[in-house]
């Protein structure tokens, strides 16, 4: 490398524009993320030569004061192997609490078929074993789904009806429950940590509680008789109208309350005039990610997860 290459966080705002030269499906959200203290500068690190960007890396998190919860931004196609660890190696340190677990590292790949693009692959392959070397391992691929205005309205349930929920010890009751025999990956790995019941208690409050839309928007699935099947969690994130969360207790999987439940939750968004819908499971979700496509929404984008123990 030359003398003038550098590794370092973003000077200021003049340099977003250096920082996104490197194209990227959240490039766009970056500045509003400043604004609001989802993002800091000092959490965008750049690796530049006369100039130029050859790599970046960069953390968000849910809330102003909050410790970087994702790392989201990371790109080292302009370095060598070396000069991509530097820059990891460099900006975790300085980014990361000294003591504690890294935050996840997701990334988006705009391509439904990117396995089929070499280039595509050989980069992902890199980014995932630079990761790899301080201590990260894959644990899910995922499918991103939009719902998108104009399409059906999936139509009402004729077999359960639904109602909003009484209070938090319900849905997390039902949460707990919901956790069993769960095909999430992320889930899963949570429950070799805690127990069903924290794990649910744990999603409440640090996900769907804080979650600014409003709460009569959340829908309990029920049988004639009362008994409940399910729920749905439909929500506003910064971004976009979401379904949040959806589950079906384990004694009613199989008969298809899913497509009943999701077209619930997609019913609530769409009467909110919403102009599209977000949601995400894994590719090995299979039931879920079939009921996403069976209510109209289409594959947005997959991503990759890695983790840290
Ligand atoms: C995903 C989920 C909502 C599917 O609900 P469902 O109403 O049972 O879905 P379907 O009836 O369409 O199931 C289709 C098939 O998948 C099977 N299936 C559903 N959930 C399954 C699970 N968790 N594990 C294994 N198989 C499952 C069904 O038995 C059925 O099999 P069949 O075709 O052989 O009869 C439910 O499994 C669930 O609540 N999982 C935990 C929470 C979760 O993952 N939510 C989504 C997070 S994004």
């Amino acid at each position: 490398m030359q003398s003038d290459f550098s590794i370092r966080p973003l000077n200021g705002r003049e340099e977003l524009d250096l920082f996104c030269s490197i194209p990227y499906a959240i490039n766009h959200e970056i500045h509003s993320d400043l604004d609001c203290g989802r993002r800091r500068l000092e959490w965008l690190w750049v690796a530049v030569q006369d100039g130029r960007l050859l790599g970046r890396i960069g953390w968000w998190t849910r809330s102003a004061g909050e410790p970087p919860a994702v790392l989201d931004i990371f790109d080292i196609s302009g370095l060598d192997d070396h000069a991509g660890d530097a820059l990891v190696a460099t900006a975790m340190r300085a980014v990361l609490p000294r003591d504690g677990t890294p935050p996840q590292y997701l990334r988006w790949l705009l391509a439904p078929d990117w396995r089929e693009e070499p280039a595509e692959v050989r980069e992902a392959e890199r980014r995932g074993a630079a990761l790899g070397r301080f201590g990260a391992r894959p644990l899910a691929e995922r499918l991103r789904f939009q719902w998108d205005v104009g399409a059906p309205v999936p139509p009402a349930s004729t077999r359960l009806t639904f109602r909003p929920i009484a209070n938090r010890e319900e849905l997390v009751d039902l949460m707990t429950e919901v956790v069993s025999g769960t095909l999430d990956a992320h889930t899963i790995r949570e429950l070799t940590a805690m127990t069903p019941a924290e794990q649910a208690a744990s999603q409440y409050e640090n996900e769907l509680a804080r979650y600014t839309s409003s709460h009569a928007w959340w829908r309990i699935a029920e049988l004639p008789d009362g008994r409940p099947v399910g729920f749905v969690i439909p929500a506003r994130n910064a971004y976009h109208p979401i379904i949040a969360y959806i589950g079906v207790l384990p004694e009613f999987r199989g008969h298809g309350y899913v497509d009943d439940i999701l077209a619930e939750g997609t019913r609530v968004l769409a009467g909110a005039a919403v102009s599209r819908i977000r949601g995400a499971t894994d590719v090995g979700n299979a039931p879920m990610a079939r009921a996403f496509l069976r209510a109209g929404y289409r594959v947005l984008a997959r991503q990759l997860d890695m983790v840290w123990e």
